[in-house]
């Protein structure tokens, strides 16, 4: 089986500069050969954004909204890179094929799940956050589009998008399709979406409470709704995991959150099922950290992660 890993390094969705180099910080810690050849996987490497020049186009759209103050920040820089991740996904990776995009800031799902979404229409999504991420364009407070992509995935007041998001389908994500784990600072507003839409949500609470198996087998039964072979593709945010575990190296870092082996575990269980089609590794800032050994830990969890998620086992 092939990997196609799609690189994603965009940081436009919020203020940080750096987490852009998640992509080359894994490719550098051995990501690939990891893959190759302890997982006997294939993979073949896709570069959407290569023809952008992101900086530049970054630097013209704050010196716009400096003046404008637009509500969301660098709206149609976003929504252009997410376009290119989108068709990335939609046209250069084949049915059988495992989608690996790595970010980038979370804004970058927009593009990889509804990619994901057009190859895999009944596809279940599990967001692995901190954070709920589905913010809509009328209430999110930052103005930071990482925090808002699940809203346009699900469609959420599209009357209101600029236009240079429309291309995002319409029926793409029903929101009973969604399940998120590891939530802990989530806006209230996102609160109020989350209810009235019944969506399933898992916080730290329900880990502590139910333990993190429990949450998982709820989770993958919730989005695959009695189809055993229901695709899944997880989204996972590494400011999921607690700083003190593992990752410091994040724009939004979140006390209290899930231990190292919680946070594998989750991949290797979700990976047991034989249905993951695919991953994101998002918000991995390796200029965030203090010294070389912060660093390190956080994008060693990060391939950590992506093994886990392709197969790799303890024993
Ligand atoms: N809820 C906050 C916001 O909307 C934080 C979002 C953090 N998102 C992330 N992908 N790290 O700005
Ligand atoms: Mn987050
Ligand atoms: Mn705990
Ligand atoms: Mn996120």
């Amino acid at each position: 089986r092939t990997v196609k890993i799609v690189l994603a390094p965009f940081n436009g969705g919020q203020p940080h500069g750096g987490v852009d180099l998640g992509p080359d910080y894994m490719l550098k810690h051995g990501l690939r050969y990891q893959i190759e050849d302890k997982l006997k996987w294939k993979t073949e490497v896709l570069k959407p954004l290569e023809g952008l020049n992101l900086e530049n186009l970054k630097k013209e759209a704050d010196l716009k909204e400096k003046i404008t103050k637009p509500t969301i920040k660098r709206a149609d820089l976003v929504a252009l890179a997410n376009k290119k991740i989108y068709e990335s996904c939609r046209d250069g990776i084949n049915k059988g094929e495992f989608q690996l995009t790595i970010g980038g800031d979370h804004s970058i799902a927009i593009g990889s799940v509804a990619g994901l979404l057009s190859r895999h229409p009944n596809a279940g999504l599990i967001w692995i956050d901190a954070h709920a991420d589905i913010n809509t364009v009328n209430t999110t407070e930052t103005g930071n589009l990482h925090g808002c992509p699940v809203s346009f995935l699900a469609n959420m007041d599209r009357k209101d998008w600029p236009e240079s998001f429309k291309w995002i389908p319409e029926n793409l994500l029903a929101t009973d399709k969604i399940a998120y784990i590891g939530l802990r600072d989530v806006d209230e507003a996102e609160k109020k979406i989350l209810k009235d839409n019944n969506i399933k949500a898992f916080s730290m609470y329900h880990i502590d409470r139910f333990g993190i198996n429990s949450v998982v087998e709820q989770a993958i039964a919730h989005i695959s709704k009695g189809d055993k072979d229901c695709p899944i593709m997880v989204s996972y945010d590494v400011d999921a995991i607690d700083p003190e575990a593992s990752v410091k190296c994040t724009g939004t870092k979140v006390d209290f959150g899930l231990n190292n082996r919680e946070a594998l575990f989750l991949c290797e269980r979700i990976c047991e099922t034989g249905n993951v089609v695919a991953l994101d590794v998002v918000e991995v800032n390796p200029t965030l950290g203090a010294d070389e050994k912060e660093i390190l830990k956080t994008v060693a969890i990060g391939c950590s992660i992506v093994r886990c998620s392709l197969g790799e086992t303890l024993l």
